[in-house]
């Protein structure tokens, strides 16, 4: 029964999203998916949960949805009730899929389930290391956002609309997300692989400065 649930989503979302061109196709979500469920094997969790949350975390993020926040959950219970999912598994997916989303720097979250802290993390493991940095250019390039400039500064966003907003270069990016995500995670198996994926990033940072800075000093 959950199987077919399971199965039938899948399928929609392989097809719907194979060319997603800023970073949330398909195989982010698999990947996500993919994770979820080897946390899931180590900390522990309802696993059709993690399944159908993870499948779903994404349906209507406010970067692709026109800027709607928080629409996950109702995009989610729609589906899963034309799916005839099991009111006691839906319910738990549909509150957990609006908590995933990083929404700030400095923003508040309540206490989670285990199911919501092992997706996030698995989200949040995807955003970092060589295919989180793939996938934030992939993003500020679809939304034309410029690669770096120096006179812009990061913001450590203290609210949600604000954060969405936000529109600044992709380099700023990492210091109002990326690099604050390594001692957000919540998860001991994932907090080991995150240290490997934040330090790769903090090595790029360091090579991107010194590329940026020899051919700027070329022309002083
Ligand atoms: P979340 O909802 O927690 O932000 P997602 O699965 O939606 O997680 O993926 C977010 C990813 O989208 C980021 O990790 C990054 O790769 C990309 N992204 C989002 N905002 C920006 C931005 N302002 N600049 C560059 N990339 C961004
Ligand atoms: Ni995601």
């Amino acid at each position: 029964m959950i199987k077919d649930v399971i199965y039938s989503i899948e399928s929609e979302l392989k097809d719907t999203w194979k060319d997603e061109p800023t970073g949330h196709d398909w195989e982010h979500i698999r990947r996500v998916r993919d994770m979820s469920l080897h946390l899931q094997k180590i900390e522990g969790g309802n696993r059709d949960i993690i399944h159908l949350g993870a499948l779903l975390h994404d349906i209507s993020d406010h970067k692709f949805n026109g800027g709607i926040l928080n629409a996950n959950g109702e995009a989610a219970r729609i589906w899963l009730k034309k799916l005839n999912c099991p009111e006691s598994i839906s319910y738990d997916v549909c509150e957990l899929v609006d908590k995933i989303s990083f929404k700030g720097a400095n923003v508040e979250i309540g206490e989670l389930s285990i199911e919501t802290k092992i997706i996030q993390d698995a989200d949040r493991l995807d955003a970092i290391g060589a295919i989180g940095i793939a996938r934030a250019f992939a993003f500020g390039g679809n939304k034309n956002r410029p690669i770096y400039n120096p006179s812009v500064n990061p913001i450590l966003h203290d609210n949600f609309e604000q954060y969405a907003k936000s529109k600044s270069h992709t380099i700023n990016h990492f210091y109002e997300k990326l690099l604050l995500l390594k001692s957000k995670m919540q998860t001991v198996e994932g907090k080991k692989i995150a240290e490997t994926r934040h330090a790769f990033m903090e090595n790029f940072l360091k090579a991107f400065y010194t590329d940026w800075n020899i051919t700027s000093k070329k022309n002083d």
